[in-house]
Formats: C-alpha cells, structure tokens, sequence
C-alpha cells in the first residue's frame, strides 16, 4: 500500500533517494519498464504492461514512453527516433492538423562533412523540433561501425572509423542537448548488420572491441555526456550486450564515466532481472511479462530492490532534466521553415565528388538536361525502419534543377513519370515505415526515345537510387553492386551523349557504399548526394551549378569488390542449432547464430589501403576521399616538439590555390611502432576542416595529438599500451594522398588505464 504520510516525497523538491525510498514494489517496476507499443503482431506476451497501458501516447507515434508516478511528481517521459529527424505520426485521430517533421540527411551524409559545427547545428535543430513536439529523449546518435557495405543500417551510421563515428556522434548529442532534449547513443555494441539482429552472437577479440567498435561509443561518452545510451539486440562473445555487466557497470560506468541511463533497444534481450542487474536501468518498450517477471523476481529475493533503486536513481536523474518534468509548454509547431534551410544546406555539405573529369562540374547556365534514372524523379530521401522520417515532401531533382533556372526534358520526364505510376500501382509503397521499401525498377529508355533526348539536351544526368534499412541487410547485386538494367543505362546513355560530345553525369542517391570501379569511366562526373533528406533536389542542385562548391570526403571506403573487404568472408554469420529454449523463443523469429569478425582491427581503410597502395583513385575511391571545384596546397607541417612528452600540437597551411571559393577537409593519420604488435599501416587520428577559403586564401589547421592517440590495447594486461620509437605524423588530402609528413620520437614505452 503507498505510504499514508501526507508529506510525501516530491521529485525535485525531496532527493531522489528520499522518492525511491516511497515507491511501492509496483510502482519501482512501473518506472522500469515503458509503458509498452502498440505493434501488429506482437505476441500476448509483449503486449503493453498493465500499469503502462493507460498513459502511453502523449505523443502518437513516438517509440515509446515511462510510466508516470503522480504522487510522488514523477511525468512519464516521451522517447522517439531518430537519427535523421523526429520520427511521429504525421496525423492524428483527433487533430486537423499535421505534424511533419524534417527528413534531415542521413547520418553517413553527415560523416562525409567531417564538419562539427555543421553537425552541431543539424543537432540543434533536431532537438528543437523533438522540443516542440514534446519529445524529451531522441533515439539518437546511431554510431555503429561501417563493418561492411551490406549492413542494413549503415546509412544511420557515420562511418568505417571510430575516431570520425565518436566525433560526429559527439557533436550531434550536443547539438540536441543544447535544446534541452536528451538523446540516446546507439547501439552499444557491435549491432552492425541485421541478419538474426535479436539472437546473434559477435565472437570479436578484446583488442578489436575496444580500438575499433567501442572506441567511438567512448568518444562520445566523453565529449558529449549523452543523457542516455541505448545497448544493442546482440550478444557479444556469448553475453547480450543489455544483460552484460562488464560492459555496462564496468566499461560504461567505471571506466568511462557514464552517468545517465541505459536502455535496451525495443524487445531486446531476454532476462529482464540480468538486464537490470548488469546496469540497464530501463526496458523498452515494456511488457506484460517483464511486469510479472520482475514483480516475482523482487518477491521471491531474486532481485534485490537495491538493485531496482539503483537503477532509478538513474532513469529519475535524467528525468529530472526532461522537458516534461519542467513543465515546458511546447508548441506543436516547430519552425519547419527553418530547418528545411539547414536541411538542404547541411545535406550539400556533405555530398562527395567522386570524378569530375574535364571540369564537367559545375555546368553552364542554360544547361539543358535530360534526367535519366527513376531516382531523378523520386529521390531517396533517407533508409527506412525506425531511421524513417514522416516528411512533407521530397524535392526531386527534377524539381530543384527547374527551380535553380535549368530546364529538363519534358518528353522523357513524361515517360519515366508515366513507368513509376504504372510501377506503383503495381507495387504499392508500404507507408509503414517499418517496412524495408521496394526499390523501383530502372525504366528501358527506347534507342529512339534516347536519340531524340540527345539531340534536345546539353548534359544527361543518370541518378542511381539505393533503398536500405533496419531489419534486412542490402543485397550484393542491386545493393553493392549495380544491376544489369543500371549498367545497361549507363552504358546506352553514355553511348549516345558521347557521340555527341555531351557530358554524363551520375548522381548517387545511395545509403551506403556502391561499386562503381567496372564504370566509372563510361561518365564524366560522379557525385554522392547520399540520402539526402528532404531538400534532396536543391541541394544536388546547388552542388551541379556550382553555388556550393563540394566538399565533402568519404568517410567509408568505396572497394572495386566486396571480396577487398576484409569482413565480407565471415558476414553475415552462420546459424547455430538451437543451444535452448532461450534461442528457440527469440522474438520476431529471429534463428540463434553467431559471427566472428577474426578480421580483429582490419575494418576498412586499415586492411584495404595496404592492398591497394598501388592502384589510382580511380579503380577504387578511398577513407577520406573527395574532390573539390577547387585545389589546396599544403605547407608548413610544424610539430611543437619532437620528442613526445605528453602530448604535440601539428599545425599546417592549406592554400586554396585554384579559382573559385572551396572548403578542404584535411586528415591526420599516425604511422606508430609496431614491435609488440601489428598494426594498420596508418590510423586516423584527427581531422578538420576549413572555413570557406578565396582563391589564394591560406588558413593554418592545427591538431593536438595526447598520449591515448599513440596507444594500442593489449588485452593480456587489459591496458593501453604505449610503444616506444619513431611515429610519423601522415597529413593527407585522404588516407591515400598524403601531402606532408614528420617524425616524433617516443623515448620510453608508456601505459594508460582502461
Ligand atoms: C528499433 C531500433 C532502435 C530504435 C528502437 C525504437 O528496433 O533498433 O534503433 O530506436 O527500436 O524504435
């Protein structure tokens, strides 16, 4: 029975010790799992907790929600997706009116900026939009290792390397922090494909863990202090990462600092009293069963209630900086206006020119262009899943070419329009955005429909689309690599344009790296627009005629073959006989497998560069790749010392010595000893980028290299160790065009604690 006392504990008036000590057995469970969700299909067992069922949908469509505790002035707290925007109902029941939120660019577009401040500022905007809607914790950042090209999120993800994926993620939480919206840094750890997501095991060594898959979610712990993180479907060397103590209470906690909550991904893992035990304060998006298990748990001494205080302690701490416990008033009505403008300026910021030869960009005004590709007339604005948006619109390029003052063919624009009609009606797009989208087919352009194309147009321009997301894992052929029907266009387009001597261009609409050594050459310009978001039209426009000058890099390497990659043999992983129950009962029927990433460090650049060093950018588009309109000349590489103490600042120029206005991302790679123990060739070790330089206008870019940038971890002592001897400081335009180097000496070997 609740305590009768009439002054009863108050959150935020008494200490949060003082409310724990007054919830009732019930109510502690009540504030430990979510209120539930309402998805088709979801077994009895799953259905919404008692208790929860009559409090969830402040805000319709959010992922989720915690239960409230009004006499002790605890809200409930709304959490939703995701990583490119606010993912909620765009309508509701009782309403006339609608609430759209903006389909930024996808995560991995926002890596390829390499831009903080821009990330920041897409951040801020985010979390004003979650503000005013009522959402006070964004299930964001995603950050997860580009392991492989195929993973189906990867387009929610930033990147191949954890330095760039920490930094990013970093700047992305404070960004939405900033509004006063919590985020939820995701998904702690090694969730980096989706085959079997729920039930498979990731066999991955100690020291591949921590230098590659963790170390970015240990960046952004420490650089942004996220409200809360989010632990992943999988298991990690046979322990689910939600039930794992070691990796929560030890790493997280001890280690790193963590000090909000953590939260399972929605109807992850298995023993809700391990999960709470191991330091997973929070189960989403709560159940039935977790109520009846937990009650018994605590009535039988199986769990003790301190544990369960523990636990939320945490969750009220965080709940205490909620917007719901201030009492904001939020308005319904964020300024969509505005973040369309940081949407489109954000998303050209960070496309890729991968060739431009013959300075087919930026074109002419008055070109005219003849758009091939259905993705010309319907772009992809971001990956489907949780990672969707409910946007307003699309711009398609059609739309942005014709808005910048460019015409575009009307005849064939009228055949493709006319194909994707007939194609959806066929294939009606499932507006669950749960449901992984069915790509549209490429229309066969007929020889005479081509020829009459050619002749009423100056450039064409052929847009490559690429859908991808949660749940499903891209296909080789149609995924990484281009279909007969893509290639056949190519070909046939380039063919009749070339005959001319009129330009090709290709335009990228992709979630995730694309093959494109076995073509490029049939085009004149290649640029990734990636998914990028809703603006997607305008800002491939404004790169095309040059009002923003590309600048983006790749933060993921573009391999000629999914064999360069060194995890490709072992993904996505074999299927295990059913070791028990527990794997028998997996939820959405997931089968028990297990992976073993035994390419340990050799993720992306750090194997690929060492195969390829001799091949030209052309065959294969590396880490950190990216033309400009422009060029920049590096000089002046300065070390502030040449014996390594405890740390070393670098600094050098960058000149923009071409003649339009141009940003230049610019890497710095470490070459370390490696007596004790292989290492990469060369690890990125910080980046930048710089502010938009006038032809012949210099900037000096520095870099502050500390004693963790020089270490390796050694799992034998579980330290991270320090060789001594000769690093070479690699200054590159990317990991395989390096333009200044340096030495250092480090006298002695040195350690640091985990
Ligand atoms: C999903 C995703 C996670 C998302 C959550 C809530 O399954 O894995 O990223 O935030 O559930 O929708």
């Amino acid at each position: 029975m609740p305590s009768v006392d009439k002054k009863l504990p108050k959150l935020g008036e008494s200490t949060i010790a003082e409310v724990v000590a007054a919830l009732t057995a019930e109510e502690k469970v009540s504030l430990l799992i979510g209120t539930g969700m309402d998805f088709p299909g979801l077994p009895p067992k799953l259905q919404a907790p008692v208790v929860g069922s009559t409090q969830k949908g402040r805000v319709p469509g959010a992922a989720g929600s915690t239960c409230a505790v009004p006499r002790l002035g605890i809200p409930s707290i709304v959490m939703a997706d995701g990583p490119a925007g606010v993912r909620i109902s765009p309508t509701r029941k009782d309403s006339a009116e609608s609430f759209f939120c903006t389909a930024f660019p996808i995560a991995t577009l926002l890596a390829s900026s390499w831009d903080i401040e821009l990330v920041k500022n897409v951040g801020r905007a985010m979390g004003h939009e979650a503000k005013e809607y009522g959402v006070d914790i964004l299930l964001a950042p995603a950050l997860n290792i580009h392991r492989i090209p195929l993973g189906g999120r990867n387009f929610e993800y930033y990147s191949e390397d954890p330095l760039v994926s920490g930094k990013i993620a970093a700047a992305m939480t404070n960004g939405v922090q900033s509004q006063g919206v919590g985020t939820s840094v995701k998904h702690l750890v090694a969730n980096n494909h989706e085959w079997n997501r729920n039930v498979i095991n990731v066999k991955v060594d100690q020291r591949a863990l921590r230098e590659i898959y963790l170390k970015g979610f240990e960046i952004v712990i420490k650089e942004s202090n996220p409200w809360t993180v989010m632990t992943s479907y999988n298991k990690v060397n046979g322990v689910y990462t939600s039930e794992s103590y070691e990796l929560l209470s030890t790493i997280l906690r001890e280690q790193w600092g963590f000090s909000g909550f953590v939260v399972t991904d929605w109807l992850a893992g298995r023993d809700p009293v391990a999960q709470l035990k191991a330091g997973n304060d929070l189960l989403m998006p709560g159940s039935i069963y977790q109520q009846e298990v937990l009650l018994e748990a605590i009535k039988s001494g199986e769990l003790d209630e301190s544990i369960c205080d523990r636990d939320i302690e945490n969750i009220l701490g965080i709940i205490l900086k909620c917007q719901a416990f201030q009492g904001y008033q939020y308005s319904n009505r964020p300024d969509l206006i505005a973040n369309a403008e940081i949407c489109r300026s954000s998303a050209s910021q960070g496309m890729v020119l991968l060739r431009n030869s013959d300075k087919a960009l930026p074109v002419k005004e008055n070109t005219r262009f003849g758009l091939f590709g259905t993705a010309s007339y319907a772009m992809i604005t971001g990956g489907t899943g949780s990672g969707d948006v409910n946007k307003a619109y699309t711009v398609s390029l059609a739309t942005g070419l014709r808005a910048a003052g460019f015409t575009c063919s009307d005849a064939l624009e009228s055949c493709y329009q006319e194909f994707i009609a007939t194609e959806k009606s066929r294939n009606p797009v499932s507006t669950d955005a749960f449901m992984p989208r069915v790509a549209l087919p490429e229309y066969i352009i007929s020889e005479e429909q081509l020829f009459d194309t050619t002749l009423q147009t100056d450039v064409a321009v052929i847009t490559i689309g690429r859908h991808s997301g949660e749940f499903v894992d891209r296909q080789a052929v149609g995924g990484f690599y281009l279909t007969d029907e893509e290639k056949n266009l190519i070909r046939k387009v380039s063919t009749a344009y070339r005959k001319q001597s009129k330009k090709v261009l290709v335009i990228l609409n992709i979630g995730g790296a694309v093959e494109t050594a076995s073509w490029c050459d049939q085009v004149d310009a290649i640029l990734i627009a990636w998914q990028p978001g809703q603006e997607a039209g305008h800002a491939v426009a404004d790169i095309l005629r040059g009002k923003v000058n590309p600048s983006g890099k790749l933060a993921t390497t573009f391999a000629s073959r999914l064999e360069d990659y060194p995890s490709f043999g072992n993904f996505p992983g074999v299927t295990l006989v059913a070791r028990n129950e527990e794997e028998k009962s997996a939820a959405v029927g997931d089968k028990a497998a297990e992976i073993e990433y035994n390419d340990g460090i050799a993720v992306g650049y750090r194997a690929i560069n060492a195969e390829h060093k001799t091949e030209s950018a052309t065959v294969f588009f590396p880490f950190g790749f990216g033309l400009s309109y422009t060029v920049f000349n590096y000089s002046n590489l300065q070390l502030s010392n040449n014996e390594f103490e405890s740390d070393l600042t670098v600094s050098v120029d960058i000149t923009n010595t071409g003649d339009v206005a141009g940003r230049e991302i610019v890497q710095l790679y470490l070459s370390a000893p490696s007596h004790d123990r292989v290492k990469p060739v060369a690890e990125l070790k910080g980046f930048n980028k710089t502010g938009l330089l006038k032809p012949q206008q210099s900037q000096t870019l520095s870099f502050t290299i500390g004693l963790a940038d020089l270490s390796s971890f050694d799992p034998v002592q579980s330290l991270w160790v320090v060789e001594k001897g000769c690093y070479v400081i690699k200054i590159g335009a990317s990991s395989m065009d390096i333009r200044l180097e340096a030495n250092f000496n480090k006298v002695a070997a040195s350690q640091l604690s985990v």
